[in-house]
Formats: C-alpha cells, structure tokens, sequence
C-alpha cells in the first residue's frame, strides 16, 4: 500500500526504515521524504511509525 503518494513511498519501505533504526517523522521524512510534500501522508506514516516500534 502507498503512504505517500509524493515520494511514492510503500507501508513496506516505510517499515524497513523503522526497523533499520528509524524512529521518528523526522527521520522518515529526511531518508524518505515523508511528509515533505503535501503532508497528507504524516497521519498514517505517524500510525505505521507508532505501531513498528512498539512491536520492536
Ligand atoms: Fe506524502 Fe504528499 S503524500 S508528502
């Protein structure tokens, strides 16, 4: 599934990043682009990012 459609940026993408040592917005949005666009993808990437830590 597509989180943000700017950078063309998947839930998978998204996930490996977190897992590899990601742990905030900021982070994501510097490695990836998160949220640098248009923004509308930083509630559900915020939501990805909560749920992948807590099950780390
Ligand atoms: Fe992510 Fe626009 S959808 S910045």
């Amino acid at each position: 599934m597509y989180v943000c459609i700017c950078h063309g940026i998947t839930d998978k993408q998204l996930i490996k990043s977190i897992d590899e040592g990601a742990t905030s917005m900021k982070t994501l949005s510097t490695e990836l682009g998160i949220g640098s666009q248009c923004g509308k993808c930083c509630q559900c990437a915020k939501k990805i990012l909560n749920q992948t830590l807590i099950k780390q």
